[in-house]
């Protein structure tokens, strides 16, 4: 939804630029339409087969975002009480909402149940110990899928990979199936389905492939022991561009190869999150102040790894762009924030025209783990976050205040 007017960049019929001036920056700017349209992509990759696409909230909880997805008929993904809150105030049907997570403590489990949830995806047999007690004491009976830990290499940052031996994540394939039976006599316990989530931003379709016929397997020894398995959630995942000559799967794909696998006449569930929102959000920053230091040039952007962490964290690229095109010589930069760290920045090394002071960046495809990860550190109040649809740009998230920043403190 991001194009060139002339010299200037518009996301749907709005131009950037003018977004910078109503709402100040840094400032989040979401596509209604490009949401809309990913989200449609997984409706229509996975109409043949009975499916409930869960956006997982993870990526991108603000209330507008969770609304428009629950109205396009999306259910959701959560791992926290508090995404619970936030998905059922934004009206999904409890009915699609499944809960992940290897830490779900008391409350939070009793929260999901009274919610009436669709299941729990369970990672542990303490934790099902858990689920089965407390649903007991509610007079309730839990649905649950165990996440299965396939042992398959997804091949990203190794902070994201979570189907591979060794990480935290989910029930040691070998285990599985003694999982399963173990789980027959909790008798507060429906097994209803298998969970799997090998990892995130996954540019090959292969690993989901391996992990969906790992799965199969488990799937038919367990019903062999007369446990059926009603659900086959294959969790997210799917990798977005955020580069030139980078290329990603598309939901079709991902829908190719899980459902030849397990066949009709089950229930399938997909979680995806970046590939909904990543590329429908970006981060929109002003360049304060110019500088050379070191034989290196800076652009200092009021946008710092507070408000997008992912560049430091995982080494992320994100493709960095002025919103208005000129005939400036082009430079070799470092895109900076003002946090005191070395490891602030957006980009480095990246060649740009030469900014001018006052002028907007925006730094694409930050609709995913952007304004989700962000923090208050250097005491940075949050960002605005802005829907644009059509021509309007809609406020969705006020900027947060000094007086904010002490909120709760006693
Ligand atoms: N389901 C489960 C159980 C998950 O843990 C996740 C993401 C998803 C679904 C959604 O995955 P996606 O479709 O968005 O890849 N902060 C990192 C990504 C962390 C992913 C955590 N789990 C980043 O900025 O790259």
């Amino acid at each position: 939804m991001l194009h060139f007017r002339k010299s200037d960049l518009y996301i749907e019929d709005v131009k950037l630029s003018d977004i910078a001036k109503k709402f100040g920056t840094g400032v989040y700017v979401y596509s209604k339409k490009q949401i809309t349209d990913n989200f449609e992509a997984y409706r229509k990759a996975v109409k043949s087969y009975d499916s409930i696409v869960c956006f997982a909230c993870k990526s991108n909880s603000n209330g507008s975002v969770l609304k428009l997805l629950s109205k396009l008929g999306a259910g959701a993904d959560t791992t926290s009480g508090g995404e619970l809150y936030r998905c059922l105030k934004a009206g999904f049907e409890p009915s699609k909402i499944v809960y992940a997570g290897i830490g779900k403590t008391a409350e939070e489990i009793e929260y999901a149940l009274k919610s009436k949830i669709l299941m729990f995806n369970v990672e542990s047999i303490e934790e099902l110990d858990a689920i089965n007690k407390i649903a007991g004491k509610l007079k309730t009976k839990a649905k649950i899928a165990f996440r299965i830990n396939p042992n398959v290499d997804p091949d990203t940052h190794s902070y994201i990979v979570t189907g591979k031996k060794g990480t935290k994540f989910g029930i040691p394939y070998e285990e599985a199936v003694e999982a399963y039976i173990a789980a027959k006599s909790r008798k507060n316990i429906i097994l209803s389905g298998i969970h799997t989530h090998i990892g995130s931003q996954i540019l090959d379709i292969t690993p989901f492939r391996l992990a969906a016929q790992k799965v199969k397997k488990i799937v038919d020894a367990v019903e062999k022991n007369g446990i059926r398995i009603e659900y086959i959630n294959s969790g997210g995942g799917l990798g977005i561009k955020y580069c030139e000559g980078e290329a990603a799967p598309c939901a079709k794909q991902l829908a190719d190869v899980i459902f030849p696998v397990f066949g009709k006449g089950r229930k399938f569930i997909f979680e995806p999150g970046r590939s909904i929102i990543g590329n429908a959000g970006h981060l929109l920053a002003k360049v304060l102040y110019r500088k050379s230091a070191g034989g290196k040039n800076f652009f200092i952007t009021d946008a710092g790894m507070n408000d997008l962490v992912r560049p430091t964290l995982y080494g992320a690229y994100h493709e960095i762009v002025p919103v208005k095109k000129t005939n400036a010589k082009k430079v070799k930069a470092d895109i900076v924030g003002p946090i005191c760290e070395s490891g602030d920045f957006m980009g480095k090394d990246r060649t740009l025209a030469m900014q001018e002071q006052g002028s907007y960046i925006l730094v694409k495809c930050a609709g995913a783990y952007g304004a989700a990860m962000s923090s208050q550190y250097n005491s940075r109040p949050l960002l605005a976050e802005v829907m644009v649809d059509g021509s309007k740009a809609v406020l969705v998230r006020k900027r947060a205040s000094y007086k904010d920043l002490l909120l709760n403190e006693i």
